[in-house]
């Protein structure tokens, strides 16, 4: 798969089509202030403090079932807090909205629809009209490499194309947060590499803000500028990545150490 930049389009950030310019992407702080989540039955983790700058990407790790889903889902504003505070921007997060993109592991795109029409989908929610909405899904399918697979439908198309298509999707519709759930998870390893910098490149120059959960400590430590530790029922650590995005630190001293640390918290 080509992620060179060299070979890709510019995101739409500009006119795509006839259309007047969309508005630059900002991205925007999440904040979680003694925060008990989970279900009313089944609490999960508690005094989560946590505050995700905008335009920061903060990765999530920690042992199956600690939690980290359930972070992701009260941040995308479908799980409500049991008690404390979740904000964006200061105001309380009080449910879904366009603003926070969700992308799970498991393939989440339509069957019956093409890729194209997979991600035109969120642009059509937000009334764009059809020949705008057709060029915009255009070139983010272009930029994800996907520029000869548009035609197709998603069982027609690899796992990592299908992910690539995800991603598409959910940057075209301009989030301000993008909150990514093991979105790699099911990919062999050369193409999830590939799909880590690819990630890179299309975020670059959006400035949204990403919370990224991944079993992957290496995913974590490359992608983040933070990395957040989640413990049985509460936020053990949130730590700086030294070097975040750069391959060439993975055996930086700092890194190590970091690394080391990790695993020590998840047990491994
Ligand atoms: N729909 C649900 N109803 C009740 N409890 C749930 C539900 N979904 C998850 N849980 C429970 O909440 C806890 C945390 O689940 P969560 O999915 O957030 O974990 P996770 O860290 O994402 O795990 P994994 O790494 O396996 O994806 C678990 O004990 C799980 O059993
Ligand atoms: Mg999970």
């Amino acid at each position: 798969m080509s992620t060179s930049s060299e070979t890709r389009t510019a995101p739409p950030t500009e006119n795509a089509g006839a259309a007047p310019a969309p508005p630059t992407v900002r991205g925007t702080r999440l904040t979680l202030a003694g925060a008990e989540l989970g279900r009313p039955s089944s609490p999960v983790v508690s005094g989560v403090d946590l505050d995700v700058a905008p335009g920061e990407i903060l990765t999530v790790v920690g042992s199956s079932g600690c939690g980290k889903s359930t972070l992701l889902r009260t941040l995308a504003g479908l799980l409500p807090p049991l008690s404390g505070e979740v904000t964006q921007d200061g105001r309380p997060l009080t449910g879904p909205s366009a603003d926070r993109a969700l992308v799970f592991q498991e393939d989440a795109l339509l069957p019956w629809r093409t890729l194209r029409a997979n991600v035109e989908l969120p642009l059509a929610i937000q009334g764009l009209p059809r020949s705008q909405r057709r060029a915009q899904a255009e070139t983010w399918l272009d930029h994800v490499g996907l520029a000869d697979r548009m035609q197709q439908l998603p069982h027609r198309v690899s796992g990592g194309q299908r992910q690539r298509a995800q991603l598409a999707r959910a940057l075209a519709a301009r989030p301000r947060a993008v909150l990514m759930d093991e979105p790699f998870g099911a990919l062999d390893a050369q193409t999830r590499a590939g799909m880590q910098d690819l990630l890179v490149d299309v975020l670059h120059g959006t400035g949204a803000t990403v919370v990224f959960v991944t079993h992957d400590v290496d995913e974590a430590l490359f992608l983040g500028d933070r990395v957040a530790l989640l413990g049985s029922g509460r936020l053990t650590a949130v730590r700086d990545v030294p070097h975040p995005r750069d391959r060439s630190a993975h055996d930086d001293p700092a890194r190590v150490a970091l690394r080391r640390e990790v695993l020590t918290s998840l047990g491994t």
